[in-house]
């Protein structure tokens, strides 16, 4: 999508095994590209938050891989790699996926050629990314075109399931970008979505950047722009979704289906295939829901009056805190999928029927 007029991803591979993110942890207030260039690179990279969002956690960890077996193709160097990328973040299960399916490639395949084929999935990972995210955007769009009547169309969405979260388009925001490139009036409610306010800081950011209209809410808010009117779709993106539909997703999810149940207001999630975990049958209470660091809730990070990026603290050292990362959002408060191979109700009779 665009900054300021130029064409950017939020990872980016070139030959000479160069593989480039962007610093997500400093964004808005600056923009800066950081190479990565080893497996523990990677590691970090995930663990502390410079990537994330569950399709670019996936196409990371695959380039973790690459990096292991390039510095040490053993197999016992695998299996370390593999669990200790498989650690970083628990709940988004692309990275699962993308470590399971490059353990299935190679095995058999001789030291020498492993490092080579892994990079090439890594490669085609990023790529196939893209065009999954294009394709949730065409489905979208579908969507919002059957809702919109010539009048400013308002979409709710909760965290950050745009293309930072990806690779490009989004899952949640695909749609939206898709509705504004082709001329609909959208304007987007972005909730804040604390403790680690990937709305404030993203969302708001990236819409902005590419010219859509958006208004920053508290996440207590949305109940009441539901309401009174305000709010005529919900898309949210999804860490995990479950056999039967079950969405797991950045925490506070669960809340705004619940208000958007109660207003009749229609509630998408939006998901590329690699999202789907087909070994669960159910969601609610069957996720591992990672626990974050209490520093997480217990401050605020911003600018402050020098233009330093800093952490304030907004509570005494007494105060106990906790602070789980994600909820899950059960299937009947979801009124539709939005996947890569189209439209489907969440349940499992139709997920099953799209992706055989
Ligand atoms: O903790 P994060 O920032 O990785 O959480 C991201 C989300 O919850 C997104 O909504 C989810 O990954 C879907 S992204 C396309």
């Amino acid at each position: 999508m665009l900054i300021d007029g130029i064409l950017r991803k939020s990872i980016e591979s070139h030959c000479n095994y160069e593989v480039k993110i962007i610093n997500q942890t400093l964004l808005p207030h600056r923009l800066e590209f950081i190479s990565l260039e080893s497996f523990n690179d990677c590691c970090k990279a995930i663990k502390d938050m410079w990537v994330r969002g569950a399709p670019l956690i996936g196409v990371t960890a695959a380039f973790g891989m690459f990096f292991a077996i390039k510095e040490n193709p053993s197999d016992d160097n695998i299996e370390y790699s593999f669990n200790k990328l498989l650690a970083t973040r628990p709940t988004a299960v692309d990275l699962k996926w993308a470590l399971e399916n490059i353990i299935i490639m190679i095995e058999g395949v001789t030291k020498k050629e492993k490092a080579d084929l892994v990079w090439q999935f890594s490669r085609n990972l990023e790529i196939d990314s893209i065009k999954q995210c294009s394709k949730i955007g065409d489905y979208g769009l579908e969507i919002i075109e059957s809702k919109y009547n010539n009048k400013t169309i308002n979409i709710l969405t909760h965290c950050n399931a745009g293309w930072l979260a990806c690779v490009d388009w989004g899952t949640a925001l695909a749609p939206i970008y898709k509705a504004y490139n082709k001329g609909l009036d959208v304007h987007v409610w972005v909730d804040e979505t604390r403790p680690r306010s990937q709305g404030a800081a993203l969302t708001a950011w990236e819409l902005s950047k590419h010219g859509i209209k958006n208004t920053l809410i508290v996440d207590n808010a949305g109940g009441h722009l539901m309401q009174n009117g305000e709010v005529d779709m919900c898309i949210v993106g999804s860490d995990r979704t479950a056999s039967n539909g079950d969405v797991c997703n950045k925490i506070g999810t669960y809340m705004k289906a619940l208000c958007a149940f109660d207003n009749n207001i229609p509630f998408y999630v939006a998901l590329p295939e690699s999202t789907l975990d087909f070994s669960l049958d159910s969601g609610v209470n069957k996720i591992e829901i990672e626990e974050r660091s209490s520093d997480e809730i217990t401050s605020i990070r911003g600018i402050d009056q020098s233009g330093k990026l800093s952490n304030v603290k907004i509570t005494p050292d007494f105060v106990k805190s906790h602070n789980p990362g994600f909820d899950v959002t059960p299937a009947r408060l979801v009124t539709k999928l939005i996947t890569n191979k189209g439209i489907c109700n969440p349940s499992t009779k139709s997920i099953r029927k799209l992706f055989k």
